[in-house]
């Protein structure tokens, strides 16, 4: 197939557009380069700089099918501008979606969340759990799963929505260079590599066995295998929606004793207030996507880790 992924340059984009042509296919890149990197898109793809919200250009290549990865992503910055997450990622999908119908592109596959559940009330997180986001960037992307399920029902789309838990770890020198680093891994890493001097534990207090957050930790070269099973998955006129993590939680302590491990370097920590929007446990039940895909994630936490901080030391500061 000939394929579409928006947002080719950022993270996990860069990911999946590189095993996509690993599988064989073509890949067109469109990425506007504002968070992301021209040297992330991998040789053998094409890259159209420009917006989500005038794809015609790129859509115009002889696109089969879309993956649409590009977006605004943190969550605490939706909280302080509301108004850029519904403007990129519910605007700019909309605009993306009216492009695909008019040029008869009916296939895609989104980039969730699970902020778009919450604070979840049962956990592991089925896909039945109500959604109930607690900041704009997980009502954003719920906006766009309810569009891609009426678009779906009214235009024949073939639609996936993909609600990624806490994604981590690199893949053949693909992986994490945010210019704004908020995650938990990446920054344990750079206090391991002596680039910052401590990590703040968001809170200690939680009721988790730790008193830490838990979360469920998945490798990117699984989430991004979790696409190309998607890819097929859907007829014309489905909107399917799976949850994608490992199904194990790992609170910020054991995380950080896992950089700790697998660095061999002092990982220096204090503990700082809780951050706001933060639920206290966030774990994933992948049994759907499982069984419907065939998808099973193979690389545990310590991989993830290994893998970043292979790809953070072959970097420049
Ligand atoms: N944390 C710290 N210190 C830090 C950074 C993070 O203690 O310096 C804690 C957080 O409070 C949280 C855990 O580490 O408990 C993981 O935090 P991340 O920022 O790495 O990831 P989140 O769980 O906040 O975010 C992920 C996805 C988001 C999604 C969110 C849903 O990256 O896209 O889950 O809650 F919206």
């Amino acid at each position: 197939m000939r394929l579409l992924v928006t947002g080719g340059a950022g993270y996990i984009g860069s990911v999946v557009a590189a095993q996509l042509l690993e599988a064989g296919h073509d890949v067109v890149v469109l990425d506007d380069l504002s968070t992301g990197h021209a040297d992330a898109v991998p040789a053998g793809a094409e890259l159209v700089v420009g917006s989500v919200a005038d794809p015609g250009e790129a859509l115009g290549r002889g696109v089969d099918a879309v993956l649409h990865f590009a977006g605004t992503s943190l969550v605490g910055e939706s909280v302080q501008r509301p108004e850029l997450y519904w403007h990129t990622n519910v605007v700019g999908t909309r605009l993306l979606l009216d492009a695909m119908r008019v040029r008869g592109v009916r296939r895609i596959v989104f980039s969730s969340t699970a902020a778009t559940y919450g604070v979840p009330q049962h956990v592991p997180v089925e896909e039945t759990e109500p959604a109930a986001p607690t900041n704009p960037y997980g009502a954003s992307k719920l906006a766009v799963d309810h569009m891609l399920s009426g678009e779906a029902a009214a235009y024949d789309l073939a639609a996936v929505s993909l609600r990624y838990f806490n994604v981590a770890g690199a893949w053949r020198g693909f992986g994490e260079r945010h210019a704004t680093e908020t995650h938990l891994i990446p920054i344990a890493l750079q206090v391991a590599a002596g680039r910052r001097e401590r990590l703040s534990i968001y809170g200690d207090d939680y009721p988790t066995p730790d008193g830490t957050c838990v979360r469920d930790y998945i490798h990117v070269a699984d989430l991004s295998q979790a696409h190309l099973l998607a890819l097929e998955a859907p007829q014309p006129g489905q909107h399917l929606v799976y949850n994608l993590g490992n199904g194990a939680g790992f609170s910020v302590r054991q995380v950080v004793d896992v950089v700790r491990e697998v660095t061999g370097h002092p990982v220096p920590v204090e503990v700082a207030p809780r951050r706001p929007g933060d639920p206290p446990v966030l774990v994933a039940s992948s049994r759907r996507a499982q069984h419907d895909l065939g998808w099973t994630p193979q690389r545990q936490l310590a991989a993830m880790v290994s893998d970043a901080w292979e790809l953070a030391r072959s970097l420049p500061d």
